[in-house]
């Protein structure tokens, strides 16, 4: 019997608990320090191999089995973010429960043997909803937002209280699982202010992490600008990373210092209208063993993704690109929580890993047998069925402003969902141009006819009106996607954000119109209001908007004999959002790249289940939605290639004199060159001749242009106003990855598509510069890295373009 159960034990995948672990600590108060080199875990030499997991994005009936999932990869410890918005949703409204029941999560991973470490922000990036901070924060237009801004600093305050309240008494000096926690998080690329990091850090100390180790994450490129006297520093860096050369700055700054890469990205995340990202399992695992080789610590981000329920997907900036549901990463374990190969080869390399590091001798001792592998969950198949119930998109506005002018959702205080914008027209007896900068995806109607739609992705602020009378409505129906997480940008307000301006010509003379008078009303993106939107077209009440589209709220249901988890297919719907059981699903766009939402059984029941689905543009084909076992997360349905060279387009460069022309370095890091004199100009056009390795492709990571007084530009306004060739088939490298404020992606060419290759960049306005600074790929050896280049500048576009 009692073999029986020991074996039962082990094929649950429970585990047994070595000295170094969190369980056998049995909460008894221990250390964990920074060493001559290492980390000590109670004065021993410890080597943390963290798995990213955030509980947000996990239901969490299922955290149990994903952290198990990370224990049997031979990772000792979790590392959590703490997201603030999905706390305190509502200012001073705070929530610690169910799936944010962040005690109970850090005390389920000490039950399961595993460290702890926490990252409470109060700004966490990570693809989420405007980089974890809560979207109230906007209702003060002039925040400074992650600045010593007095309201922003007295919410933080409090935020933190509240985490410490639920955490502070699991630190391991109180007998808990938690040995470190973080302070900001990568403040380098946002800015410059260690008075501010102070703050954090002390507002930190004072809610009660007042013992446990401390630490800052950030490039190594950038850790400098913030890094603190007191605290512990770590780099953050990806798959196929020189990691030599990524601690080479902080060997030099602190010899001492153990080393620690705290976000190691196994992936990346995937943007609405561009590939699926994926990074090979042998770079990951090799990058990971060249780490652990030399004792140094780790996070691997994510190991297991999740994901982005409801309208928690964030936003990459800059431009305007919003993440898609599914946060897979294409992490070792997935989306649904189950193995993949990156997970087999990342185990195998993890066993010999398993025993102690001694750092005097750089060796590891004797393996460990890694606990055995949980048993996945089941997945299940739905077959077809309709939704058939309906209701106009104006059932569900809630509150109808008719007063004054346009406002933001924020000014209209509302975080999530739609507003639709309305105003009597004068009469325009031709053609106009409206003009309107609409956060995110609008869509035009005059008396409720379809006109066009307005795609902040694609950057698209204008669009030709036909001929008007006076009183004929104009309605603006704008969709808010996710608030951006990364950058200046994340002060990011929803909504009609500009004047609306129509102008025409007439007989000769330019007219123009800015309408003052708007109604507004607001949809939330909230299940109770899908519901009640159904309910009250069943009654026949009045909507306040009857737009001519099949945009709406629709209902059906399936039944099951047994759960287990799906993968809904929203092919034929247009764009919204998805409620299971009154579950958010999250947000799906016939674009792609995702084109199924996971659906995790455990929200799912026997009988009856409900789906509805708000759609702001309405289906694309037949009513109908199925549940597949397999998801389909690289399908793009684009009208345009994301290429940035339209069909006939040539460049022709000839008659233009390059502003300067030379020869880069090989190798890794950032190239400074200056121009003789001062160059102006809108366009940037980046010629490379060949490369350091007489391959046939060249590739950039990184571009800054450098202004009058030798500072970097904002990047925040650039485009690419053409791009010779991009590689979109083995990932996402087209042009913008050379400003998308990430060093470790990149703007490739295809092979064999010969030199000379061309970027041009659109600044958005003539700008004047005395030089600019190329990154190369951050691969070891720079791979692909440009040697002869010349760049032009103009301030209008190039021939042949
Ligand atoms: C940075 C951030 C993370 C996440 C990754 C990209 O490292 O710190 O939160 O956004 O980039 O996935």
């Amino acid at each position: 019997m009692k073999h029986m159960l020991l074996s039962l034990a082990l094929a649950a995948g429970m585990m047994v608990a070595t000295a170094t672990d969190a369980a056998a600590a049995k909460q008894q108060p221990g250390s964990f320090k920074v060493g001559n080199k290492t980390f000590l875990l109670n004065d021993k030499p410890f080597v943390v191999k963290a798995a990213e997991v955030h509980y947000p994005r996990i239901p969490r009936e299922y955290w149990e089995q994903r952290i198990q999932m990370c224990k049997a990869l031979g990772m000792n410890t979790l590392c959590i973010y703490i997201f603030w918005n999905a706390h305190e949703q509502q200012e001073g409204v705070f929530d610690f429960t169910g799936n944010n029941d962040i005690r109970a999560f850090v005390q389920l991973a000490q039950k399961n043997g595993m460290w702890v470490i926490v990252r409470p922000g109060p700004y966490v990036c990570a693809e989420w909803e405007m980089g974890g901070l809560p979207w109230w924060l906007l209702k003060k237009k002039d925040i400074r937002l992650r600045e010593q801004d007095p309201y922003f600093m007295e919410r933080l305050e409090i935020f933190e209280q509240k985490v410490a309240h639920q955490l502070a008494d699991l630190t391991i000096d109180k007998g808990g699982p938690i040995i470190m926690v973080q302070v900001e998080n990568e403040y380098g690329s946002y800015g410059e202010d260690k008075p501010y990091i102070s703050a954090v850090r002390d507002c930190l100390r004072r809610s009660g992490f007042d013992k446990v180790e401390l630490f800052q994450c950030d490039w190594s490129s950038n850790f400098t600008k913030n890094g603190l006297d007191d605290l512990t520093w770590t780099m953050n860096f990806g798959t196929g990373a020189n990691i030599d050369q990524e601690f080479k700055k902080l060997g030099e700054l602190r010899p001492n210092s153990p080393k620690m890469c705290s976000e190691f990205w196994s992936g990346w995340f995937d943007k609405w209208g561009g590939r699926h990202e994926t990074r090979g399992a042998e770079a990951m695992v090799d990058g990971i063993s060249q780490m652990l080789d030399r004792g140094i610590s780790f996070s691997l981000y994510m190991t297991h993704g999740g994901t982005n329920w409801g309208h928690w997907a964030g936003a990459n900036s800059p431009g305007f690109a919003p993440d898609v549901t599914s946060y897979d990463y294409d992490a070792p374990i997935n989306e649904a929580g189950q193995t993949t190969d990156k997970y087999w080869t990342l185990r195998k390399a993890m066993e010999k890993y398993s025993g102690d590091f001694d750092p005097a001798t750089g060796t590891w001792g004797k393996s460990r047998k890694l606990p055995a592998v949980p048993k996945e969950y089941p997945t299940i198949a739905i077959p077809s069925f309709e939704l058939t119930e309906f209701a106009p998109l104006g059932y569900g506005s809630d509150v109808v402003d008719t007063k004054g002018g346009l406002k933001t959702f924020e000014e209209m205080d509302f975080g999530w969902g739609a507003m639709i914008y309305s105003t009597k027209l004068p009469e325009i007896p031709v053609q106009s141009v409206l003009k309107v900068e609409a956060h995110d995806y609008a869509q035009v109607f005059i008396n409720d006819q379809f006109i066009g739609k307005l795609d902040r992705v694609k950057h698209e602020t204008s669009l030709i009106l036909p001929a008007v009378k006076k009183g004929d409505e104009l309605a603006i129906l704008v969709e808010g996607m996710g608030r951006i997480n990364f950058g200046r940008a994340i002060k990011d307000f929803k909504g009609i954000v500009s004047e609306v301006v129509l102008s025409a010509d007439l007989d000769g003379v330019e007219t123009t119109w800015k309408p003052r008078q708007w109604t507004k009303a607001r949809i939330k993106d909230d299940y109770s209001v899908a519901v009640e939107a159904l309910r009250e077209v069943q009654t026949f009440s009045i909507s306040t908007y009857q737009l001519s589209t099949n945009a709406g709220y629709y209902r059906g249901y399936f039944n099951l004999k047994k759960t287990g988890d799906t993968f809904l297919n929203l092919e034929n719907w247009g764009k919204g959002q998805v409620y299971v059981n009154g579950h958010a699903i999250g947000r799906y766009w016939y674009i792609g790249p995702q084109q199924t939402l996971y659906v995790p059984g455990c929200w799912l029941k026997r009988g009856k289940n409900e789906v509805i689905v708000l759609d702001v543009m309405g289906p694309r084909g037949e009513k109908t939605i199925e549940g597949l076992q397999k998801p389909i997360i690289d399908r793009l349905n684009l009208d345009r290639p994301q290429t940035h060279r339209l069909e006939g387009q040539n460049l022709d460069l000839s008659g233009e004199k390059p502003a300067i022309e030379g020869e880069f370095k090989p190798g890794n890091g950032w190239q400074e060159v200056k121009f003789q004199q001062p160059v102006s100009g809108r366009y940037v056009c980046i010629e490379a001749l060949n490369s350091h390795n007489n391959r046939e492709y060249c590739c950039i990571a990184e571009w800054y242009m450098l202004g009058a007084d030798g500072t970097r530009l904002s990047r925040e306004p650039w485009q690419v106003a053409y791009c010779d060739d991009e590689d979109i088939e083995s990932g996402n490298k087209t042009g913008d990855k050379i400003f998308d404020l990430q060093e470790s992606t990149y703007w490739s060419t295809n092979r064999g598509v010969q030199f000379p290759h061309y970027l041009i960049i659109d600044l958005g306005q003539d700008q004047t510069f005395t030089g600019f600074q190329y990154l190369p790929r951050v691969e070891a050896g720079a791979p692909e890295s440009i040697r002869q280049y010349r760049i032009y500048v103009k301030s209008s576009l190039f021939k042949g373009l």
